[in-house]
């Protein structure tokens, strides 16, 4: 069985699920980052390196006060969890996406977590926060502009793995695999550079039920798939 290297998730289906159970959206959220809490045993467990979750987008601010600061209560709360968490799986945790939105104490525990993690590398755990794909090639193309104003960066020069480097997930390896829980097809802004050649998975399970079985079904769909690009594909 091969093991994909690099893992993305978005993480949907808390409300719909809550819903069904006739439970407030933000129940669903605290049984989704108690689900988080347990993925990256699983993503360790299963042989996966490298863990991407799209946690909050962008556009997520758009809900209710009410649903948006439980979802801050959760954040900070794992932020502190996941230092154990780090401990016991050796991870390496990063966070993308633009942290200044976030109240200052946020801020600092999800700096503490970096510089804490940064200890480990058997797992590399990255949480999209206030994460948008356009957003962060935007912020990465001002400071390219920024550098080239300030000649430290010639525009001749410039690469495909320039671009790269100048994303949030600069140094890390594009995902190969790409899962989306709870039935929508769509890549909703998320690390639209990055998923260029990249496995799409979908399942109708919700996130709070997206087990270490669901997990392990994912990747046996991955091997099925043909992984050649560009080329010839056999029949
Ligand atoms: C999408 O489900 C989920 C979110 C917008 C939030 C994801 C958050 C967690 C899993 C909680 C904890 C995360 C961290 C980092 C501690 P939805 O609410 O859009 O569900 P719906 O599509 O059914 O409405």
């Amino acid at each position: 069985m091969i093991v994909p290297r690099h893992v993305a998730i978005i993480l949907d289906g808390n409300g719909r699920w809550a819903k069904a159970k006739g439970m407030p959206r933000t129940y669903g959220h605290v049984k989704g980052c108690d689900n988080l809490e347990k993925i990256c045993t699983v993503a360790k467990e299963l042989g996966v390196k490298y863990l991407t979750v799209y946690a909050f987008s962008t556009e997520n601010w758009k809900r209710s006060k009410e649903e948006v600061d439980g979802l801050m209560k959760l954040f900070r709360n794992y932020m502190k969890k996941c230092i154990k968490i780090s401990r016991d799986n050796k991870m390496r945790v990063r966070v993308i996406g633009d942290p200044r939105a976030f109240d200052p104490d946020l801020q600092d525990k999800i700096r503490e977590l970096e510089e804490y993690s940064s200890q480990f590398d058997e797992l590399h755990f990255q949480i999209a926060l206030n994460y948008g794909s356009r957003d962060e090639i935007t912020r990465a193309v001002r400071r390219m502009a920024e550098d080239v104003r300030k000649g430290a960066l010639d525009p001749e020069s410039i690469t495909e793995d320039t671009i790269s480097g100048y994303l949030d997930t600069r140094g890390l390896p594009d995902p190969d695999l790409l899962i989306r829980t709870s039935g929508e097809e769509r890549l909703s802004n998320f690390l639209m550079w990055q998923l260029a050649y990249t496995e799409f998975y979908f399942t109708d399970v919700a996130w709070p039920d997206f087990d270490k079985a669901e997990f392990a079904k994912a990747i046996e769909k991955y091997n099925k798939r043909d992984r050649r690009y560009g080329g010839v594909k056999e029949d």
